[in-house]
């Protein structure tokens, strides 16, 4: 629109996508951790991107967070594809029930006129006890069926937010910032190289996974988020960006 060809963001568009190396880039105007508004934005903006790429038949992951939970709010309600599978990427329970994976699939589901699955697994649970629920056959078929995703939509956090967020133990904080983690997506966590630092312990999507999947889509916004953004985008070429206008502002400086 018009804010959009007057701030230049077309070509910041092909900026970072030639500067980060990845396929596409999709920026809105503002910064949302000045404004909460911009969510809303970047939310909406990410739902058509989603829309457009959805076939019949299409099996399509999620995670959690804020922004995964306002791009489900800001889906249009629609009846377009056949047979589409709404599925949360990866095993654990947030906090809070709506901004939890398993609430983001069910509600994009709704949205898109499909089904979903939910995964009842928590994160970081002993290894005996992440066996034994692997043996339950519901989630034997959810676990299969997210190594199957055709679509990935996921949100990127910080690292140091993340693991705080997560309740990870102040050694284990501690480590990964020595460790230089400044990334976090699917329970991964990433240094600015995109290198693996560590994961938690639960099931569903791998990173080895992540790399076959056909189409991904990450989601993510604010300047303070831009050196996570960019530790991400290292991990996949063929990989979609949507951000706004302050994260990608802060990219160019960082790279
Ligand atoms: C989590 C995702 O739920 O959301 C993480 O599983 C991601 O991988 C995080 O880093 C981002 O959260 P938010 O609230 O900043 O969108």
């Amino acid at each position: 629109d018009y804010i959009y060809e007057l701030k230049g963001l077309r070509d910041l568009e092909n900026v970072l996508e030639s500067k980060l190396g990845i396929e596409k880039v999709y920026i809105v105007p503002g910064d949302c951790d000045n404004d909460k508004l911009i969510l809303k934005d970047l939310g909406k903006k990410a739902s058509i991107v989603i829309k457009n790429i959805i076939h019949n038949d299409y099996i399509i992951g999620v995670t959690g967070g804020t922004t995964m939970a306002q791009v489900s709010e800001e889906m249009p309600k629609q009846k377009g594809k056949k047979n589409v599978l709404v599925l949360p990427a990866r095993g654990g329970l947030g906090k809070y029930l709506e901004t939890q994976a398993n609430n983001v699939a069910a509600k994009l589901a709704e949205k898109l006129g499909g089904s979903y699955k939910l995964l009842h697994v928590p994160d970081n649970i002993g290894k005996e006890a992440l066996e034994t629920l692997l043996q339950l056959p519901d989630i034997d078929d959810t676990v299969k069926k997210i190594k199957k995703m055709n679509v990935l939509v996921f949100g990127i956090g910080r690292a140091d937010d993340m693991a705080r967020r997560r309740q990870l133990s102040n050694v284990l904080i501690k480590e990964l910032k020595e460790k230089g983690a400044v990334a976090e997506a699917f329970g991964h966590y990433f240094n600015t190289k995109g290198e693996i630092i560590w994961e938690s312990n639960t099931v569903g999507l791998s990173l080895v996974d992540f790399e076959k999947v056909n189409n991904v889509i990450g989601v993510a916004g604010g300047a303070r988020k831009a050196k996570a953004i960019v530790a991400i985008c290292a991990l996949k070429k063929d990989m979609t960006l949507v951000t706004d206008e302050g994260a990608a502002r802060k990219i160019i400086e960082l790279i």
